[in-house]
């Protein structure tokens, strides 16, 4: 596969299915590291804010008296969650477009108490770039706070799945990012510019193991393998496998969500740097 021209890697494109796992996430299910650093009245930055469910929740719930900027590369996922903020009756929340790799364009430096990522440097051409870029628009004093999946784990074990997380991983490659860098950081942060002690590691999980998150979380997979924008680019211009191939993984997953002992964990990597 070849990478992409633009900065954005971003491999799983915005079909409804990828759209509604981003649509699930909450400040209490993706962003609880932050939670201990916010105060009812800061200015927040959310890059790759995606359809802003994050994003709105932290401005509804968490800073109700300051505001937040959500940014994002794509327009499809700013229409829904300028939607989302509409349907809330959410008024400090801005959503616009923009690009984590060049912030010095929208935003002089030391514009934000915090700045925020969520999932979204290991699809970015340049992770280290994009962490000085947060790094520069946020106060002194304030923080930067980025969450990124380190690993991921199943049962049972089965050649089906470890077949699905290779085309994963080498999808996101092949596009020029990273999957999975959460155990790493923290070195990208002081790459970055951060100090080592001003750097603090956490980790944080998704667990899928009842019957509905079962079914929530294969329904989504088994649709977004089949979805024709994930097609094109790994059967049509990848050729990294077949229609077929994605056929079966497809089912694979449909049947991960019928067994009763199917589990899967996403383990996260976070962490909360303090520009001093
Ligand atoms: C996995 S989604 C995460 C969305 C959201 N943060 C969440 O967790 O629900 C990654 C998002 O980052 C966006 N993105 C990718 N490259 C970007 C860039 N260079 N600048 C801004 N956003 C970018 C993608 O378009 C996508 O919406």
């Amino acid at each position: 596969m070849t990478a992409p021209k633009s900065s954005s890697v971003y491999a799983s494109k915005h079909d409804p299915a990828t759209l509604r796992t981003h649509q699930w996430r909450t400040v209490a299910n993706s962003a609880g590291h932050l939670l201990p650093h916010l105060k009812p009245t800061m200015t927040i930055l959310d890059v790759g804010c995606g359809p802003g469910t994050i994003t709105v929740d932290l401005a509804r719930n968490y800073v109700p008296q300051g505001h937040i900027t959500g940014l994002e590369y794509a327009e499809e996922p700013l229409r829904a969650a300028r939607e989302h903020a509409e349907a809330l009756g959410v008024s400090n929340v801005t959503f616009t477009r923009g690009d984590v790799l060049n912030l010095s364009k929208d935003y002089p430096e030391e514009s934000f108490d915090v700045v925020h990522a969520h999932q979204v440097v290991q699809h970015v051409a340049d992770p280290v770039r994009a962490l000085r870029e947060m790094r520069r628009v946020v106060k002194k004093g304030g923080i930067v706070a980025v969450r990124e999946s380190a690993a991921m784990m199943w049962y049972p074990p089965s050649e089906g799945m470890e077949k699905w997380y290779k085309l994963y991983r080498t999808v996101a490659t092949g596009f020029g990012g990273n999957p999975d860098p959460g155990s790493r950081l923290h070195v990208w942060a002081k790459e970055a510019g951060f100090a080592k002690e001003d750097i603090s590691c956490s980790t944080g999980t998704w667990c899928f193991s009842t019957p509905e998150e079962r079914r929530w979380w294969s329904q989504i997979f088994a649709e977004r393998l089949l979805a024709q924008s994930y097609i094109d680019i790994v059967v049509e211009k990848g050729g990294c496998c077949s229609l077929e191939d994605l056929r079966e993984l497809s089912q694979m997953w449909r049947d991960w969500g019928e067994d009763e002992d199917g589990w899967f964990n996403i383990t996260h990597g976070e962490i909360i740097c303090r520009k001093t």
